[in-house]
């Protein structure tokens, strides 16, 4: 079985990354549209554009189900590339759901790109949650281009945030959703600003539990070590340089993952 994981750039990584230990998969297929990046300040029609560039490519390479490891595509995409392809497709929305189940109504703050943050898709799913009043939307968009260039902890990095949370009582929120999959490489970062009140939520498990529903299989550890092609764009990405590239933002990860 071989599954893709599509992002704009190197968010996608932190699914696929989460996948390399509860999805039984024979081979991964990373697809960044590293040409392209960022989406999230495109508008939806140009987005949807580029994805169905990536899917046309990805569909050349046999894949089974292909994980759109990325809001924004989402919100812009998915839909019509269901409508065109056969196999699973299984998209990410901000786990606001989630963040609801696991803390209760209390307030949350529900951080994304501006194109998922203004789309009609998260509008749906507070009002089928019907919790607006306890929900917050801040578009984070520069972080993209910080976790683009390898920068997660330096001063720039941490005073965009402070300025951006600034005008938020934070006492009063359970938690922050990381609705961009690029925003998981900044949890050490977000930790020394957010109070110990506001928890960090994603949908990067929950898209792997939908993944394995829809292919009938249980998520578990891997037997063996999975194979990854790594793609930025359409180019196969196999100089040492650029897998080291990779292989950071890897570690980087491994790192994020125990900070809640
Ligand atoms: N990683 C993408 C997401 O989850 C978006 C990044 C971008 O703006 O390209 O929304």
């Amino acid at each position: 079985m071989r599954v893709a994981f599509f992002d704009s750039g190197i968010g996608g990584l932190s699914v696929m990354h989460r996948a390399l230990s509860m999805l039984p998969a024979d081979e991964f297929i990373f697809f960044a549209d590293e040409d392209h990046v960022p989406y999230g300040v495109r508008s939806p029609d140009e987005v949807l554009t580029l994805v169905d560039d990536a899917f046309r490519f990805l569909m050349t390479l046999d894949v089974n189900a292909v994980v759109v490891a990325c809001n924004t595509a989402t919100s812009a995409a998915v839909r019509e590339m269901r409508r065109r392809y056969d196999i699973p497709i299984v998209g990410m929305e901000p786990a606001v759901k989630l963040a609801f189940d696991l803390y209760g109504a209390r307030k949350v703050l529900v951080t994304a790109t501006p194109i998922t943050i203004n789309g009609e898709k998260i509008k749906r799913l507070i009002a089928r949650l019907d919790r607006a009043e306890y929900v917050e939307l801040l578009a984070l968009p520069n972080l993209v281009d910080f976790a683009e260039r390898q920068e997660f902890e330096s001063d720039a990095v941490e005073e965009y945030l402070r300025r951006a949370l600034a005008p938020y009582d934070l006492k009063n929120f359970s938690s922050i959703v990381l609705g961009c999959t690029h925003f998981n490489y900044f949890k050490d970062t977000l930790r020394k600003i957010l109070p110990s009140n506001v928890r960090f939520v994603d949908g990067n498990e929950g898209t792997l539990r939908e993944l394995a529903r829809r292919m009938n299989i249980k998520p578990s550890a891997p037997r063996g070590r999975i194979g990854v092609k790594y793609f930025y764009s359409c180019r196969a990405i196999e100089g040492a340089a650029e897998l080291d590239r990779i292989e950071k933002y890897l570690r980087r990860l491994d790192r994020m993952l125990d900070i809640d």
